[in-house]
């Protein structure tokens, strides 16, 4: 289990969630998690289930376990991501692709049936690398790139419109997790010294991500995208730009 995606279960259950089924590829932690969870919260509040991302089949196989055991669905959370940049596929699969196929169960398929709270929400995971341009790690950025654009596109008004389901996302500036430890390839690590440098001294505790998520739940506009960076979290303004692009267009 990732440093964000525990920090989001923590802060869930704190925020008063009946139950959450947790997904991860890596199976090493998750029953000492599971059995601190279960201290901390009381029985039977979390499953964990085995489930590849970059699988989209398994992404159904979960959906389904899920509403089978817990009976009920509301907030779903797609957090997974890797950085590497060795390949292409497995970067988009799990950064991108799986957050797409996600969210469309989500909105079209199990919110609606199994929501139970009227406020059913999907949040996505971005990151700094989706709003800036960031040289050395640049298809992980370019997935983070497209998770914003597909979270602003499938969260519009005009979908919620029909969905009535908000969709968010978050995006993490540098967070003291273990994806800043994978290895990247020379020819883009050697950009990493000048690149990273300024980010990672705004380094934060992936605790802010846990807050952030209940921020972002509590007070998200449909559609809307939010900054966690430097202990400081708050959604991110894209007028600007967005008109600016728009004058571009106009001729
Ligand atoms: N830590 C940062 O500085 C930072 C910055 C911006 C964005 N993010 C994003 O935050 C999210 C969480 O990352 P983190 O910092 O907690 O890193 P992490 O490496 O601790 O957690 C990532 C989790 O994703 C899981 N995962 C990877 N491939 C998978 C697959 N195929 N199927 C299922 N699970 C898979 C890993 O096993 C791991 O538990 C990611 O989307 C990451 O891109 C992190």
């Amino acid at each position: 289990m990732g440093g964000i995606g525990k920090c989001y279960v923590q802060s869930l259950l704190k925020d008063g969630a009946k139950g959450i089924s947790i997904w991860d590829v890596v199976d090493t932690q998750s029953e000492s998690f599971l059995t601190e969870l279960e201290a901390e919260f009381g029985k039977g509040k979390a499953i964990f289930l085995k489930v590849d991302l970059s699988d989209t089949k398994q992404i159904d196989e979960a959906y389904e376990k899920t509403v089978a055991h817990f009976d009920q669905l509301d907030i779903v959370v797609n957090n997974a991501g890797v950085i590497e940049e060795v390949d292409a596929l497995k970067v988009a699969s799990v950064n991108l692709v799986s957050v797409i196929h996600s969210t469309d169960l989500a909105l079209f398929k199990y919110l609606p049936k199994y929501s139970k709270t009227g406020d059913a929400s999907v949040i996505n995971t971005g990151s700094i690398a989706g709003l800036a341009i960031t040289d050395y790690v640049p298809a992980y950025g370019a997935t983070k790139h497209a998770v914003i654009a597909y979270t602003r596109a499938i969260g519009s008004k005009g979908q919620f419109g029909f969905t009535k389901i908000r969709v968010m996302a978050i995006c993490p500036g540098y967070t003291f997790t273990p994806i800043t430890e994978q290895k990247i390839p020379e020819k883009f690590s050697r950009l990493v010294a000048l690149g990273s440098k300024a980010e990672a001294d705004k380094g934060q505790g992936p605790e802010v991500l846990g807050d952030a998520l209940i921020k972002v739940l509590k007070e998200g506009k449909t559609g809307s995208i939010w900054l966690a960076r430097g202990g400081v979290v708050k959604e991110f303004d894209f007028t600007a730009s967005d008109e600016s692009v728009a004058k571009q267009f106009d001729y």
